[in-house]
């Protein structure tokens, strides 16, 4: 059962590094597309929140203790802390990736369950695997879409081409004049 436990204690601290990771995207996130992926981010951290708590409680039931340090959180999560730098498109690659990886482990520890016959931590676990793959679509679902610079360069082109049909015009009509 040892495996079994420090993969579940690895995917708490994990699940709440990448909690605290939305939940600051949430605030910060900034761009054309804001409304968007502040309501995106707010819902998965909302969910996040419910999930730690479900996840750590059903540690007390296999009378594990859940990580209370914060340090130790961060030494153990497999997710790394928010950048402070990141712009909205990094934010969602960097959620994208944090989650996909989230969803490699949770197959571990499903596998894993199954093993050691905990049942109902494989069902816990294949919760949290509907959820985050999920959000795995959602988040991809952003980056399949053009980023706002490809999208102000269609608008810049097709500007162009309006001025250009109008001097065209007015030269044409000069011409007519003439
Ligand atoms: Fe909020």
């Amino acid at each position: 059962m040892e495996k079994l436990y420090k993969l579940v204690s690895d995917a708490q601290a994990s699940l709440f590094v990448l909690f605290h990771k939305t939940w600051v995207y949430h605030w910060n996130v900034v761009g054309q597309d804001f409304q968007q992926l502040h309501t995106l981010f707010g819902g998965q951290y909302e969910t996040m929140f419910e999930e730690i708590d479900r996840l750590s409680e059903h540690m007390r039931y296999l009378n594990v203790k859940p990580l209370s340090s914060l340090n130790r959180v961060l030494e153990v999560s497999i997710v790394k802390e928010a950048s402070s730098a990141a712009g909205p498109d990094q934010m969602i690659s960097d959620l994208l990736k944090s989650n996909m990886d989230l969803c490699d482990l949770l197959v571990k520890i499903s596998e894993e369950s199954e093993n050691q016959k905990s049942y109902a931590t494989a069902n816990l676990v294949q919760d949290l695997m509907e959820s985050h793959g999920k959000f795995v679509w959602m988040l991809r679902s952003f980056t399949d879409k053009p980023s706002s610079k490809v999208q102000e360069t269609v608008e810049v082109l097709e500007e162009t081409e309006v001025e250009e049909v109008e001097e065209i015009e007015t030269e044409l009509s000069e011409t007519v004049e003439e």
